[in-house]
């Protein structure tokens, strides 16, 4: 059975947590037997990722190397070490932060080795490009044919645009989230990033993720566009996004703020709670930069979502219809022609969020 998590997402089978991993188990025989359900609870946990080291690094040395110098990466070393941390594990009655399915889902990436999932990395590689044991092998071979040798960074420029799309095709179908897929790649960050769950909000005391904004966020200390660059690896540079790509990403981010913490507030149940409030807020805050977006360019799509969505911030009309209506349209948002949204430039961050390495703006 092989489930893959935009799917998921969009049906809405899992309220939040679920969105952001998934079951991709048995396509090779192995881990086909279903796992314990008591150590799940409703958090899928993404078994066969393989890891960063020796499986990503070897060939991607840039990209590896930003993402070390990341919070993503430096957080399994030392955030389950933190009085924050601690704090919030007592209140949930939990002993370990990379033991507990409750945090792992978002926190880490999980490698079973047969004795279940355990927490290896903090949100890495795979994590935003989905479980790799499958397409690793497929996705750097000329025409996606495994017995093939690997080619080496950047020799995707000399391949034809058709051998090209071939592998990347072939790999797709495997699950890889390419730089190509905008969309997968970020509802990725937003189910993380959205934190709507109400136990870990209001018993544990954990933060709801408000602040997130995709494109500053996205083009900080998470960039690694060195393949783009078209050099050399030893010469390759973190290339800016466009800014017709920047554009996309900007109005991209509040169109899944919208839906993401909508899906929050359905998932929840009970919504006259602090931590309630506090997705209402940030989904409040998403609908007025709709509106100023809307009020200087005509985007059919995103003006079908602030159309289709509850106005009262009321969650009851919410359904899965109606998630996967906002969601197909987010989608289509995400290949809109940003050159066409300049009138919005004034609205997007300038900042990014921590520091880009090796940058060539
Ligand atoms: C739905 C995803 C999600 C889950 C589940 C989750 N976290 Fe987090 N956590 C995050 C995100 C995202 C941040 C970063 C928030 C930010 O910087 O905006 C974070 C931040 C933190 C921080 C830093 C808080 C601070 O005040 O700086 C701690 C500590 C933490 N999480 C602990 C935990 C523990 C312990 C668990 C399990 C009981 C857990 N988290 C479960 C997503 C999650
Ligand atoms: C044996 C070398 C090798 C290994 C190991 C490897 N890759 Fe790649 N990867 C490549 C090559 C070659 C390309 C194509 C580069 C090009 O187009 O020039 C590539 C491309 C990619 C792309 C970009 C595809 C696109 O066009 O957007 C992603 C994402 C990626 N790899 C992720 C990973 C991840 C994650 C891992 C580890 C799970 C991994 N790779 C392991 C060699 C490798
Ligand atoms: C698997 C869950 C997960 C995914 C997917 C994810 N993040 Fe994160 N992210 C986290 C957690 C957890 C933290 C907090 C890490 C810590 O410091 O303990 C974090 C931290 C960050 C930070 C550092 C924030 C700071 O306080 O300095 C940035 C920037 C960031 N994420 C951006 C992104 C972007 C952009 C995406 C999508 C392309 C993304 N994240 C995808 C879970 C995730
Ligand atoms: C937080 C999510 C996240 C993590 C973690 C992450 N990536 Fe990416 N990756 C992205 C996004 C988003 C893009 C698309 C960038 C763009 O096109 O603007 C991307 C693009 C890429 C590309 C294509 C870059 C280019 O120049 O065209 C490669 C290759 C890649 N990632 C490999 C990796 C490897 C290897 C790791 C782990 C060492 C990794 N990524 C970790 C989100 C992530």
């Amino acid at each position: 059975m092989k489930i893959n998590e935009p799917v998921a997402c969009v049906l809405g089978i899992v309220a939040l947590l679920g969105c952001l991993v998934l079951f991709t188990r048995g396509e090779d025989g192995e881990g086909a037997t279903p796992p314990a359900p008591e150590r799940r609870k409703s958090t899928l946990i993404e078994t066969v990722a393989i890891g960063p080291e020796d499986h990503c690094a070897d060939c991607h040395i840039p990209e590896t190397e930003a993402w070390e110098m990341s919070h993503h990466a430096e957080s399994f070393r030392s955030r389950h070490k933190t009085a924050e941390a601690k704090a919030i594990l007592d209140r949930l009655g939990l002993r370990s932060m990379k033991r507990s399915d409750e945090c792992i889902s978002c926190h880490y990436t999980a490698v079973d080795d047969g004795r279940g999932p355990q927490a290896r990395f903090g949100v890495s590689c795979e994590s935003c490009h989905g479980a790799a044991a499958s397409w690793v092998d497929v996705h750097n071979r000329p025409g996606g044919d495994p017995r093939r040798d690997a080619l080496r960074w950047g020799d995707g420029r000399k391949e034809s645009a058709e051998k090209k799309a071939t592998r990347i095709h072939a790999a797709r179908a495997l699950g890889m989230i390419d730089s190509a897929r905008t969309f997968d790649l970020a509802e990725r960050c937003f189910s993380c990033h959205v934190v709507a769950d109400g136990t870990l909000i209001e018993k544990g005391g954990h933060p709801t993720g408000q602040g997130f904004e995709l494109l500053s966020w996205s083009q900080g200390e998470v960039r690694h566009s060195y393949l783009s660059s078209g050099k050399d690896p030893m010469d390759a540079m973190n290339v800016a996004a466009s800014p017709e790509h920047r554009r996309r990403l900007y109005v991209l981010g509040v169109a899944l703020e919208i839906e993401h913490t909508l899906r929050g507030l359905a998932g929840m149940g009970d919504t006259s709670t602090a931590a309630g409030s506090a997705i209402r807020q940030r989904l409040g805050e998403a609908r007025r930069k709709a509106q100023a977006i809307l009020e200087r360019v005509e985007i059919a799509e995103l003006r079908e979502i602030v159309e289709a969505t509850p106005v009262k911030d009321d969650p009851a009309g919410s359904s899965p219809e109606l998630f996967a209506r906002v969601s197909d349209a987010a989608r289509r948002l995400a290949e809109v022609d940003g050159s066409a949204l300049a009138a919005i430039d004034e609205l997007l961050p300038t900042e990014v969020v921590g520091a880009v390495l090796d940058p060539e703006e």
